[in-house]
């Protein structure tokens, strides 16, 4: 069975000054800024948000945050391996992904992704990814959206901090696009991540039916 992913956007077009969202509606929204990949990082650790950093437990004090880097295919390779890889346990729909897919998405990664259009942290311990979240761009009419494509920690490093470190840096690489909101897709049964969203400020906003035929 072929299960269609959610498509975005390829046109990263910034918003147009006119007619965009309503101030008042949107108070945090900002022009776009479609930061170059040299200057992501610049912007990463600039907003003033982003110096207020979750706390990490002590046991995760050593872990390495940083940006995917997309010179490395290896690291590219090993980080959407985990990406694609989530919801296995709780999913009934989740498929396996084979490494000929796995082989495309590093090379429409390496060709389509950059700072202006995609969020990809990781966390390292010792040089291994323990942990990654993506977030997209896209655009919704007048408004800009930031869609969190994935969020996993090893389960070796759970309830350490970790995903909040790294969905306050994604947060922040969200504002500095200009995002207006961002938007999660968590199945009904992820206490852990619902938990997690609604302490974040994420509120219900669509529920997404299925009818298994
Ligand atoms: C959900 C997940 C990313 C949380 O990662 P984590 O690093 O353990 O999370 P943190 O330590 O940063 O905890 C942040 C918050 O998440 C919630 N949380 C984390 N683990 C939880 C658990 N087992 N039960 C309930 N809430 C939990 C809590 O609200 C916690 O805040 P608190 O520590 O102040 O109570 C992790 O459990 C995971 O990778 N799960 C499998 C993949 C997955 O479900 N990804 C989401 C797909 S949408």
């Amino acid at each position: 069975m072929a299960l269609k992913r959610h498509h975005y956007p390829r046109n990263e077009l910034a918003v147009k000054a006119e007619g965009g969202p309503d101030p008042a509606r949107f108070p945090q929204a900002k022009p776009a800024v479609l930061a170059d990949c040299a200057s992501a990082p610049a912007a990463l650790a600039a907003p003033p948000a982003l110096l207020e950093q979750p706390r990490l437990a002590p046991a995760a004090a050593r872990l390495v945050f940083r940006l995917l880097d997309y010179k490395d295919v290896a690291e590219v390779r090993s980080f959407l391996t985990l990406l694609h890889a989530i919801g296995a346990d709780l999913d009934p729909y989740h498929f396996e992904k084979t490494p000929e897919l796995i082989d495309r998405a590093v090379i429409k990664a390496r060709r389509e992704e950059n700072p202006s259009n995609t969020f990809a942290g990781l966390a390292l311990d010792r040089g291994t990814i323990v942990a990654v979240h993506v977030l997209r761009r896209f655009e919704e009419g007048p408004f800009i959206g930031a869609q969190v494509s994935g969020l996993w920690v090893a389960p070796s490093h759970r309830q350490q901090g970790v995903a909040r470190r790294l969905k306050a840096m994604g947060e922040a690489w969200a504002r500095s696009i200009g995002a207006h909101f961002l938007n999660s897709n968590v199945l009904s049964q992820n206490a852990p991540m619902l938990a997690l969203n609604r302490s974040l400020g994420f509120e219900n906003y669509r529920i997404n039916l299925r009818k298994r035929l």
